[in-house]
């Protein structure tokens, strides 16, 4: 068993025994993680300015003179990506706005085309539902004015579909209802409408309502984007390692169905999710001095390794969406007995959701091949991870689940 133990290496790069996976035969050039820690921090300055960096406080000096001195490249690659978006971060009026129209009334959406069109949208139709969806997919408009009877499929079921649809569901929809039609306006609420109005138009409230939910959605789309660029760092941090493979995908997949055999709620097992490609995204601000070393990692060595999950939350921090995801990021370290970091929690002190995420990851990193270790089979790693929990490691009881959850995973061969 201590063989096993010592054999034992998880997703961030440490063993029991202090070595450093990351250091095997990788070709990366230094401080290629620096630049991207900075292009990350300068883009979400960006989007939230002066929050960036609140929790960076203890990178120590060495990581941020190395930082400073990518700066300038750095925002010239972002200056360069945002001409080529064609809008600048937070700007709103660069790109004329499109506005598609859905109404069976030819006068009715004759008279909403003319008004947009003079408010300076670009204006497209449609007469009926049936091909609605597609359109909007095809023709990303910034919003869509629905009405409510439409032949084919009817507006609340358009509604629906879009608000579904990873594709569309950010592009705002507007109902347009008959003024006292109370009952439609609460189903269009059910199906997600962000807006009514009634007709016959007024053309100053019409103008004004597009052009609120036009103006959000550019915002929403900004926060957006900036979850597609942490999503792209991590994968290139995943990337940087040759040896762990698909890590990263097989912890999501992992994650999804170990969540939902705890019954978890759909925000917590998107949580886990996102966990599984961002838990080590602080990395980038780790130098490849340390993260790629070869050999032993000394104790300061470590004690800068250890703060890729302090850099990881201060990455995440100034975006909403990833409030479920930070503890994650922070504590997927800490053990049962108090031994891990960065904030020596105890027990149930440590997150639920980073003490489920941290069986997955540290499972994964123990039934898969590295060129340093063989792959060892769900019954060893069981055993090995018993052994940890029996040390005090993690929780004996949520260890018990995982057990149970693996066994009947592959008793019933659906995992
Ligand atoms: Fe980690």
């Amino acid at each position: 068993m201590n063989e096993k133990l010592s054999d034992y290496i998880s997703s961030t790069g440490e063993n029991v025994n202090g070595s450093n996976p990351l250091n095997r035969d990788n070709p990366i050039a230094d401080n290629h993680g620096l630049r991207m820690h900075n292009l990350v921090s300068n883009y979400l300055e960006i989007s939230k300015p002066g929050t960036g960096r609140k929790n960076s406080k203890s990178l120590n000096a060495d990581v941020n003179s190395h930082v400073n001195s990518c700066k300038q490249l750095d925002e010239s690659l972002i200056s360069i990506a945002q001409q080529a978006k064609g809008y600048i971060v937070n700007g709103f009026d660069l790109d004329l706005a499109k506005v598609l129209v859905v109404d069976d009334h030819a006068a009715s959406r004759m008279t909403a085309v003319a008004l947009l069109a003079m408010e300076g949208y670009e204006v497209i139709e449609a007469d009926n539902g049936s091909g609605v969806v597609e359109m909007v997919i095809q023709q990303q408009p910034d919003l869509v004015l629905l009405d409510v009877m439409i032949p084919g499929i009817d507006g609340f079921q358009v509604c629906q579909l879009l608000k579904q649809d990873e594709r569309t569901r950010l592009i705002p929809v507007i109902f347009i209802t008959a003024l006292n039609d109370k009952r439609s306006r609460i189903r269009g609420i059910e199906v997600g409408a962000d807006d009514f109005l009634s007709k016959p138009f007024d053309r100053v409230e019409l103008a004004a309502r597009v052009k609120s939910l036009v103006q959000q959605k550019r915002l929403n789309e900004d926060l957006d984007h900036a979850e597609q660029v942490l999503f792209s760092i991590a994968r290139a941090i995943e990337s940087r390692d040759p040896n762990t493979g698909d890590h990263c995908e097989r912890l999501v997949a992992l994650g999804k169905a170990f969540g939902k055999y705890l019954n978890l709620s759909r925000n917590e097992i998107r949580d886990l999710m996102w966990g599984g490609y961002l838990h080590d995204v602080g990395k980038v601000g780790i130098p490849d001095a340390v993260l790629l070393k070869k050999g032993n990692l000394t104790p300061q060595e470590w004690e800068i390794m250890r703060q890729h999950v302090a850099i990881g939350e201060s990455i995440c921090q100034p975006l909403r969406s990833m409030q479920g995801v930070i503890p994650i990021i922070r504590h997927h370290h800490e053990r049962w007995d108090g031994s891990g970091y960065p904030d020596q929690l105890e027990g149930n002190q440590i997150p639920y959701l980073a003490q489920i995420f941290q069986i997955i990851d540290i499972y994964d990193a123990l039934i898969s091949e590295r060129p340093y270790k063989k792959a060892l089979t769900p019954k060893e790693a069981l055993a090995v991870m018993a052994a940890e929990t029996a040390k005090g490691w993690r929780n004996p009881q949520l260890m018990k689940q995982f057990a149970d959850f693996i066994n009947t995973c592959h008793s019933s061969d659906s995992l």
